[in-house]
């Protein structure tokens, strides 16, 4: 197999671990699993109602083949599958199947299947090996680095997890041709996010290549990826857990966003669309606040629209609702809502206290 594969590594001392990104490498995940688990012979491999039927054989048989022995647990596709009923069948599955520590979990699937997986191999047996090989590009270059991983209750998102590194990240481009095109627009928001939020020249390289990103053409394709990974890669390396501030550098529009989301109930629109409704109010406010200039809060959402994201906020919902929505947001502290704010094209501050009138001015 002829292979021209970027390697992100992610820097964490004796938990740190590589990202391998290139086109057509799954049938050879076994070996690349070994690779970096050595004496491995097996495996759990978590995957969804979609994307089993289409990429669980070929990662079996490459597993098999690397003498690895996979057993197979397939979830039904969606959000509701990160929960703790979910993760309750898989623990038991696991005890029936006599699974032990010498056992690593691989999630093969989108955010949903990496969050649930990964919270399995935090917890089973007080921690398993974990590989991820994510299959939306919300996925590659958002969930599958970095390592929280959790499941949601019934009244809160992402509620019960943990900070579970992989030992390795298998990104095969070419997996993302089966997405459904509003998955993939809806990954883009992230994508656009770390050229906003770190990088102006990757966000001017989004500008001027977007036939070509649509067209999931190779080596732009994978010049995307891995630059957010990579992005995403260093944040996660100064702020692993949160604590400095420095990652939440990637909530740009999230506050905004998950006010959104939750109006909506989870149903209306995907992460990636209320995002870019999110990072739109940010920009304005921004802009309003003078931080920024209309132009560039402008020049943001014509990139939003290329890949036909929502940039205008969904009239239907209600202004006082969201601001209270982002008071009750996890980020929140003390009702207190912290925002991320841009500057100037790839970079944004932290920013607390914005009077309650100017959210509102947006919203
Ligand atoms: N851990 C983190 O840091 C982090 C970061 C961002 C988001 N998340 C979580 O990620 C989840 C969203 O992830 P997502 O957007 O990948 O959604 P998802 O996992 O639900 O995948 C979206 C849909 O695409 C299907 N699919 C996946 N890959 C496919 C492929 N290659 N071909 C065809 N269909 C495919 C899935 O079955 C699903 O129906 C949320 O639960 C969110 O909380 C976690
Ligand atoms: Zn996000």
């Amino acid at each position: 197999m002829t292979q021209d594969i970027s390697t992100v590594r992610v820097g964490l001392d004796d938990r740190g671990y590589d990202i391998e990104i290139g086109h057509r490498i799954l049938p050879d995940a076994g070996a690349r699993i070994l690779g970096r688990i050595s004496g491995l012979r097996r495996a759990v491999v978590i995957s969804d109602s979609n994307v089993a039927p289409l990429y669980a054989e070929p990662l079996i048989g490459s597993l098999d083949a690397a003498g690895v022995n996979a057993t197979l647990v397939t979830v039904p596709a969606g959000e509701p599958s990160k929960s703790v009923e979910q993760a309750t069948a898989i623990w038991n599955q696991l005890l029936a199947e006599r699974i032990d520590r010498q056992t690593t979990i691989i999630a093969l699937g989108g955010g949903v299947v990496g969050d649930l997986a990964g919270f399995i191999a935090a917890t089973f047996a007080r921690g398993l090996k974990f590989v991820q090989i994510p299959t939306t590009l919300l996925a590659t270059v958002d969930s599958s680095v970095g390592g929280k991983v959790g499941i949601n209750l019934p009244g809160g998102k992402n509620i019960v997890g943990a900070f579970w590194q992989p030992q390795y990240v298998l990104i095969d481009l070419s997996l993302l041709d089966s997405l459904p095109v509003r998955q993939g627009r809806a990954g883009m928001a992230e994508v656009i996010k770390y050229g906003v939020i770190a990088d102006a020249e990757f966000f001017e390289y989004i500008e001027t290549n977007v036939e070509k990103i649509r067209a999931h053409e190779p080596g732009t394709l994978k010049h995307i990826v891995s630059t957010c990974c990579q992005i995403k890669a260093d944040v996660v390396e100064e702020d692993e857990r949160e604590t400095s501030g420095r990652r939440a550098i990637l909530n740009y529009g999230h506050t905004f966003g998950h006010a959104v989301e939750s109006a909506t109930k989870y149903e209306k629109y995907l992460h990636g669309e209320a995002i870019t409704m999110g990072m739109q109010c940010a920009a304005s406010l921004s802009v309003n606040l003078k931080r920024i200039d209309a132009e560039m809060a402008d020049r943001q959402a014509a990139l939003f629209r290329q890949f036909e994201l929502p940039v205008e906020l969904d009239a239907a919902l209600d202004s006082n609702e969201l601001l209270e929505l982002m008071r009750r947001d996890k980020k929140a502290d003390q009702g207190n809502i912290r925002l991320v704010l841009p500057t100037k094209m790839g970079h944004v501050e932290l920013v607390d206290n914005v009077p309650d009138h100017e959210i509102l001015e947006v919203l």
